[in-house]
C-alpha cells in the first residue's frame, strides 16, 4: 500500500587496502577531523560509515567540482580494516559497495591485502580507483596543502617528479599484471574500462580534491541508474558490526542500501544459528561528518532512508552476525522475508 517514491540514493564507497596504507587517514582528511590522532599506526578494529554531502565535497574539491553537474546527494564512505584477520569485513564492504577506493602506499606498492582487495573487487565487479597515497614522503617533496594534484605534481623538481613517477608506474604495472588497464587518472578517458590512479597525500591533503572529483564523476556517469531506488520501500542492509552499547544493550551497526527503516519496524536479521525476527526499539544515527565507531552521542531518529550507516537497538540481537543481511518486513509476510534473508546467508 506504500506508494513508490523514487529517488537517487547516495552511492556507497568502500575504502580498501593493506594495513597502514592510509585508508582511515584519507577519510579523516575528507572529514577534517582527527580520529587518526588517537589511533595512528594502530589496527582499525571496527568498520564505520561516513556520509559526505555534495556541498561538502564541492567545497573540498574547489574548482574541480561544479555542484550543478551532479544530482547525487553525496557519497557514503565505508572504512575497512587492512589487518589480515578482518577478511570478512573487507569482503562484505567490497560486495555491498557501488564503487571503491583502493588505497596503496606508494612506497610499499602491492601487499597481501592489496591483492586480496583486488580479488574482492574483481569478484563483485565493483568499479574502483586507486589512491596512490603518501606522495609527501618522496624525498624533497615540496607540498602545497590541499592542492589538486596535477598542479602540485608539476611544481616539483624534475628529480622529485621522476622519483614519484617511478613509484606510480610500478603500481600501474602491478594493476596491469592483474588484468586492469590503468593510468594516471588525468589520462583516463573512460573509467569504465580503465582504472584511474590518483596520487594523494592524506597528510598534506594533496590530491584529495581530485579523489573526490573522480568518485563523484564515476558515480554520476556510470551508476546513476542503479542509484534510483524506492526510498519509501522496506529497508535492506548489511550488518557490519554487532556491538554492546551502554543503555541500549546489543545493537547492530548496519549499512542501509535500499528503502527505509523506521522505529517499531519488524526486522529479520541473519543469526549464528537461525534468523532473528525482532522489533526496532531505537534508530540511532551518526551525525553528518562523523563516524559510527567514534560517535558517542547518537541522534535518535524515527526513520532513516538509504544509503546510510545506522545503529539499530532491538531485543534479542545477541546471536546476530556481522556480515549478515538485515531486512525490514513492513507490510509483507514474515516468512517471505525470512526466506529472502536465508537465501543471502
Ligand atoms: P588499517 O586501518 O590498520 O588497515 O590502516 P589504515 O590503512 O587505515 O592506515 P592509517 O590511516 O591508520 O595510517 C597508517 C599510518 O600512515 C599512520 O601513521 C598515518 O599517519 C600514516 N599516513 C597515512 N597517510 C599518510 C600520508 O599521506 N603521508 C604520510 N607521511 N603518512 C601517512
Ligand atoms: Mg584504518
Amino acid at each position: 500500500t506504500t506508494s513508490t517514491d523514487a529517488a537517487l540514493r547516495t552511492p556507497i564507497v568502500a575504502v580498501l587496502g593493506h594495513v597502514d596504507h592510509g585508508k582511515t587517514s584519507v577519510l579523516d582528511k575528507v572529514r577534517g577531523s582527527a580520529v587518526i590522532e588517537g589511533e595512528a599506526g594502530a589496527i582499525t578494529q571496527h568498520i564505520g560509515a561516513t556520509a559526505v554531502p555534495l556541498d561538502v565535497i564541492s567545497e573540498i574539491a574547489g574548482e574541480l567540482v561544479d555542484p550543478t553537474d551532479f544530482d547525487l546527494p553525496g557519497l557514503l564512505f565505508i572504512d575497512t580494516p587492512g589487518h589480515h584477520s578482518f577478511a570478512t569485513l573487507r569482503s562484505r564492504g567490497g560486495a555491498l559497495a557501488d564503487i571503491a577506493i583502493l588505497v596503496v602506499d606508494v612506497n610499499d606498492g602491492f601487499q597481501p591485502q592489496t591483492e586480496e582487495a583486488i580479488e574482492i573487487l574483481k569478484r563483485s565487479e565493483t568499479p574502483f580507483i586507486v589512491a596512490a597515497n603518501k606522495i609527501d614522503t618522496v624525498p624533497g617533496w615540496n607540498p602545497t596543502e590541499d592542492a589538486p594534484v596535477q598542479a602540485t605534481y608539476e611544481s616539483q623538481s624534475d628529480r622529485v617528479r621522476g622519483d614519484l613517477d617511478e613509484k606510480l608506474y610500478e603500481i600501474i604495472g602491478q594493476l596491469s599484471d592483474r588484468g586492469f588497464s590503468a593510468d594516471l587518472y588525468w589520462r583516463v578517458q573512460n573509467f569504465q574500462n580503465n582504472v584511474g590512479v590518483v596520487p594523494v597525500s592524506a597528510m598534506t591533503g594533496e590530491g584529495i580534491p581530485d579523489l573526490l572529483t573522480v568518485m563523484m564523476g564515476l558515480s554520476q556517469r556510470y551508476m546513476k541508474e542503479a542509484m534510483e531506488i524506492d526510498v519509501a520501500g522496506p529497508g535492506v542492509g548489511t550488518v557490519l558490526e554487532v556491538k554492546e552499547e551502554k543503555g541500549f544493550g546489543t545493537t547492530l551497526d548496519v549499512v542501509l542500501y535500499d528503502g527505509t527503516v523506521r522505529e517499531d519496524d519488524t526486522i529479520v536479521v541473519g543469526g549464528a544459528d537461525s534468523t532473528i525476527v525482532t522489533d526496532v526499539r531505537a534508530l540511532l544515527k551518526p551525525r553528518p561528518l562523523s563516524e559510527i565507531r567514534t560517535e558517542s552521542r547518537f541522534e535518535n531518529v524515527d526513520e532513516l532512508k538509504a544509503a546510510a550507516g545506522i545503529k539499530i537497538a532491538a531485543p534479542e540481537l545477541d546471536d546476530a552476525m556481522s556480515g549478515a543481511p538485515m531486512r525490514v518486513v513492513r507490510d509483507r509476510e514474515i516468512d517471505d522475508v525470512i526466506g529472502e534473508v536465508e537465501a543471502e546467508l
